[in-house]
């Protein structure tokens, strides 16, 4: 949550971080402001609302002077979205500009402390203590004075720091926040996410907690916590800018559920090699695998939903107890895991608070880790025993699309691969199931042709207020997503439930013209969904039915339908999600909500 940028080199500043803050928006979006330093002087504009704002008040930068600055997209924690509470602040002495992601926890303390001395405080924001702060402890020498800052903040943040004692340098804070260091020629940058620094340089250090960073126009120092320099470690961005623009497309969420073909081949085709499913780095031997007994999935959102569909896919195939367990639970729970335990983290972004946080309480009681992860070099990425990353390339939509069916992809091939280590599965099964996930993306991209009324269809259902997404075993798994999907952008309450439970209790909210989508593509239990599809009807329901496209019965009950291609039943969830993404994008864009923005989302969450 919130985006910041730094530069400093050689051209005006205020255009390169604008640019940035532009590609940084989905992190955050009720506020945006910079600081450029110009000589001795700090020159701030800051607004509430988008970044377009910003862009507007200052003409793209034009009008603020200074190659050297900081800036910021907010998502608003401490304080309400307006001009003052938005980001950077400044010290009294107008010597330092400060950006932050994240929660200083002690700011309650500090900004007492700080107040006892004569500091004026002019926002509600945690931030604000860090610049006095800042202020406090300098004595002519910024590194110094951002040593001993840092030394006294408690939380998770991510900080960018601007100073103008003359030298040139801004600074980069990393605890627990993801921070980014790009390396130009004659200028550098940094941010919270490698898309604002593509377009710039593709030579990226990806700072590490505990550490800090000096940065002139021609060189770059990482520091740990004690001033020391540490090695740095350049690593090379694999995407090119265009992967993270909208390339024709309205918004970023259609053109991510139009890549999808794509994104799942990329994600499978390079671990497929002669038939066999490989992993890079996977360390677990086989003693090893043979002494866990359980697996224990964890995630948030979309991604745990991922995880309920892995749960079923590798329970299938290895006959292994998984559990998916919320990480925002988890981490509290005290929960009984051991070294017997594997635990699967899944997170697109790698930065996701609560997930952190479950998997290193899981560490702690001794649990073997793997994380399936987008961003690569992310904190989750870091801790994990074990990588597998999804290779999605960036996904700037706030609602995860293709982040999602990669995840699955990953599971899927998991399981596969798992089965034939704890021989689970037989040569015949193997080889087929590898032949047909590696026959998905041309699935995908039939579910994506399927269903050309579906912008039609999603308009005219557009003005329901409730809408019941129902279904069973991996159906059920996809109304959990699909759900999600729908109420996340179109603010429609969407709410997904076993169909076996309605009668237990939900069919009392069904009523004359209530909207259940019913998803259907489970075969083995398809006779049971639709007699809850009879019963939703019977109670004056309207249905729209998620079925195979061969699958003519339903279509005699339904009142409305989506198609699915028939694919390998356990890998069905894949296409069976691509339709209720377009239904969920074409619902919202109905109701003329800002899809790629819904509104208090923002991409990461890294608090929690
Ligand atoms: C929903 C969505 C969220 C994320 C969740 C976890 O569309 O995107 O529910 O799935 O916040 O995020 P990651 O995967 O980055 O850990």
């Amino acid at each position: 949550m919130c985006g910041i940028v730094g530069f400093t080199g050689g051209r005006q500043a205020a255009p390169v971080l604008i640019d940035g803050l532009k590609r940084l928006e989905y992190r955050g979006y009720d506020s945006a402001g910079i600081a450029v330093a110009d000589g001795g002087k700090i020159g701030v504009a800051k607004v509430k609302g988008y970044v377009k704002n910003l862009a507007e008040l200052t003409h793209d930068g034009a009008d603020i002077p200074g190659t050297m600055g900081v800036g910021h997209t907010r998502w608003a924690t401490h304080g309400v979205p307006n001009d003052i509470n938005a980001h950077p602040h400044l010290s009294c002495d107008g010597r330092f500009a400060v950006v932050h992601n994240g929660i200083i926890e002690n700011y309650a303390q500090l900004r007492e402390e700080l107040t006892r001395q004569g500091y004026e405080f002019v926002s509600e924001t945690d931030t604000e203590v860090i610049a006095h702060l800042l202020e406090s402890v300098y004595a002519g020498d910024a590194k110094k004075a951002v040593m001993k800052a840092f030394s006294r903040l408690k939380g998770s943040y991510a900080i960018g720091i601007l100073c103008t004692d003359g030298s040139g340098r801004i600074f980069a804070v990393r605890e627990a926040g993801p921070l980014i260091i790009g390396l130009g020629v004659g200028e550098n940058y940094f941010a919270s996410d490698v898309s604002a620094l593509v377009q710039h340089t593709k030579n990226v250090i990806y700072m590490e907690d505990g550490q800090f960073a000096e940065l002139t126009p021609e060189d770059v120092t990482i520091f740990d916590s004690f001033g020391r320099p540490v090695e740095r470690k350049v690593s090379r961005v694999t995407w090119d800018v265009e992967a993270a623009e909208k390339g024709g497309y309205e918004h970023f969420m259609l053109k991510e559920i139009m890549e999808q073909p794509a994104t799942f081949k990329a994600t499978v085709e390079p671990r497929v090699v002669d038939g066999e499913v490989v992993f890079e780095n996977f360390s677990l031997t086989d003693e090893e695998l043979h002494g866990i007994n359980h697996i224990v999935i964890t995630a948030c959102g979309s991604a745990g939903y991922a995880g309920q569909v892995g749960r079923y896919v590798i329970e299938e195939l290895c006959r292994m107890p998984v559990s998916v367990e919320l990480a925002s639970e988890l981490r509290y729970r005290n929960p009984i895991i051991g070294e017997h335990t594997l635990l699967i983290v899944i997170s697109q972004s790698g930065e996701t608070a609560d997930t952190i946080a479950a998997m290193r309480e899981c560490k702690l009681r001794g649990a073997r880790t793997l994380a399936i992860v987008n961003v690569v070099g992310s904190t989750i990425s870091k801790l994990a025993d074990n990588v597998i990353y999804t290779w999605a390339g960036p996904e700037i939509a706030v609602a995860t699309t293709k982040g999602y069916t990669t995840q699955v992809a990953v599971l899927d091939m998991l399981a596969i691969y798992l089965a034939k280590r704890l021989g689970t599965i037989d040569g015949a099964r193997y080889s087929h199931l590898v032949e047909e996930l590696l026959g998905m993306p041309a699935k995908i991209q039939r579910a994506l042709d399927l269903n050309k009324n579906i912008e039609e269809l999603a308009e005219s259902l557009s003005y329901h207020n409730d809408i019941y997404f129902i279904g069973r075993n991996l159906d059920y798994a996809v109304c959990l997503e699909g759900a999600l999907k729908l109420k996340e952008i179109s603010y429609i309450f969407a709410e997904a439930y076993a169909a076996g439970e309605l009668k237990h209790g939900t069919i009392a909210l069904v009523e004359e013209d209530s909207l259940v989508v019913a998803i259907a593509c489970y075969e083995p239990l398809f006779e049971k969904t639709m007699s809850n599809i009879e019963e939703v009807k019977a109670r004056g329901a309207k249905v729209l039915a998620v079925a195979l496209e061969d699958n003519k019965k339903i279509f005699t009950k339904a009142d409305e339908y989506l198609m699915v291609p028939r694919c390998e039943p356990i890998f069905t969830p894949i296409a069976e999600i691509i339709p209720l993404q377009l239904f969920a994008y074409y619902v919202a864009r109905a109701n003329g909500c800002d899809i790629d923005k819904p509104k208090n989302l923002a991409k990461s969450v890294t608090v929690e």
